[in-house]
């Protein structure tokens, strides 16, 4: 076999960096080996996200770059095979393939496992091949066993796919209906990862806690079933989930939290709006009040919990009203952390054709106006740290700065100094010396 070298460019979520390391497994057998750099790579794979605007722009100005390294790499006689995976090529895949002759295979996020095949196709017969459908089959089934993980954290997809609709969404669109793994391959998984070295997963899905997984009995298990599961393997201490649904969360998830150690007191639920008017919009399926019940019941589970969220500001027909609904919401729930988005209109969602578009520079002042908010409750919120000691997973060192860098339970990070070693992978005892919006700094105590 041939030794060949692969490069992967990662644009977007959590999902897209655990599909990028399945590429990876599925093309090692076939000699492919890492590559640092696109101009060393005998086959370059972009994994895009089509979630906001201008995210297929940026995915034909890197295929510009590319086209000179492959002319280059050609007339020196090697090979640069092109593949643009992901949800734009799932999204616009034939015209993709028509504008940008340079691309030699679009693959969309159900069909990795036919990466091989692909290949094969192009080497043989030349011209581009497309693979855009739905496969009846699920990818799955046809990846291999992921190689060993290096690191201490990894991802585990255990759910793909949303049939929730809002109006501004691609997902259903690109990643198509919602779909769950059986719990026994997710438990093998999680097994294989822990004896490689692996100590915190986090379990991912477009609606993870909509998991509904069948298992070999034809029985149906929730998210906090699995939870349940996987915190019995030995070696694995940490266990995450994202990204939830308000609509989605029930007793058993709550109830995990209570109960099950492993469950970090962590939660990312986006709320979107503090309008119920706008949500109805949205058609996110709760309203305003219905949100603030599920973080009662968390809190209520597990009293430290730290939630997140994401919002869109400037969603058609948003007013200042409705958007100072949305400030107070902030003040009411007191999130950790924010990820802050201008709606951004995407091809074929109902919300395209709404009227009342918000102009740009009025969703750039409410966006900022927002995160300003956000930031002084973050650092309102971390200021209690001060003085506490946290239990940090070690996840490597700066060598530049002389400081170690973890995360706590609440997922917040945590850079600290301190004499003695720390290993990645291991815990420690950090007490918090002072603080950022965004991170924690402290000292190891020993
Ligand atoms: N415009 C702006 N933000 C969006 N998101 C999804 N679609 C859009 C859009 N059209 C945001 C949502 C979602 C996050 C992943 O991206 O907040 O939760
Ligand atoms: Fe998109 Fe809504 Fe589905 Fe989330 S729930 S992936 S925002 S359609």
């Amino acid at each position: 076999m041939q030794p060949r070298t692969l490069y992967i460019k990662t644009y977007g979520c959590q999902m897209n960096v655990y599909d990028s390391a399945r590429m990876a497994d599925v093309l090692a057998p076939l000699g492919y080996a890492q590559a640092t750099t696109p101009e060393a790579a005998d086959l370059v794979i972009l994994n895009t996200c089509h979630i906001r605007e201008k995210a297929a722009e940026k995915v034909y100005s890197e295929l510009g770059r590319l086209r000179a390294l492959k002319e280059a790499r050609t007339s020196g006689g090697q090979e640069m095979m092109i593949a643009v995976a992901g949800c734009v090529a799932q999204a616009e895949g034939e015209e993709m393939a028509r504008r940008a002759p340079v691309i030699d295979i679009l693959v969309g996020p159900q069909s990795y496992h036919r990466l091989p095949e692909l290949i094969a196709t192009v080497r043989r017969a030349g011209g581009q091949a497309l693979e855009t459908e739905f496969p009846v089959e699920s990818k799955f089934d046809h990846l291999p066993d992921s190689a060993a993980e290096t690191g201490v954290t990894a991802f585990l997809t255990v759910q793909e796919g949303c049939d929730k609709f809002c109006t501004f969404c691609v997902v259903p669109y690109t990643r198509g209906a919602e779909t769950s793994r059986p719990p026994e391959a997710v438990i093998d998984e999680a097994k294989r990862l822990v004896r490689s070295g692996v100590r915190e997963i986090t379990l991912l899905g477009q609606n993870v806690n909509a998991y509904h997984g069948e298992d070999a009995g034809g029985q149906v298990w929730s998210l906090g079933r699995l939870i349940r599961h996987l915190a019995e393997i030995d070696g694995l201490e940490r266990l995450r989930y994202t990204t939830s649904h308000p609509r989605d969360m029930d007793d058993d998830l709550v109830s995990a939290h209570r109960d099950v150690p492993a469950l970090m007191p962590f939660l990312h639920l986006p709320v979107q709006s503090g309008s119920t008017r706008v949500l109805d919009a949205m058609q996110r399926l709760y309203n305003r009040e219905q949100y603030m019940e599920r973080i009662g019941w968390m809190k209520a589970a597990k009293r430290d919990i730290s939630i997140t969220s994401d919002i869109i500001v400037g969603f058609p027909g948003e007013t200042q009203a409705e958007f100072e609904e949305t400030l107070s919401l902030l003040d009411e729930c007191q999130f950790d952390a924010i990820f802050g988005f201008k709606y951004s209109p995407r091809p074929n969602t109902p919300a395209i054709h709404m009227e009342d578009a918000i102009p740009d520079v009025e969703k750039s002042r409410r966006l900022t106006f927002l995160q300003e908010k956000q930031r002084e409750i973050q650092r309102r919120r971390n200021q209690n740290h001060i003085d506490q000691i946290l239990e940090v997973m070690v996840e490597g060192k700066r060598e530049d700065r002389s400081q170690w860098v973890g995360r706590s339970s609440q997922n917040k990070t945590v850079n600290f100094t301190g004499s003695g070693d720390c290993a990645a992978g291991s815990y420690t005892s950090v007490r918090i010396t002072s603080i950022f919006p965004n991170s924690l700094v402290g000292e190891l105590v020993i």
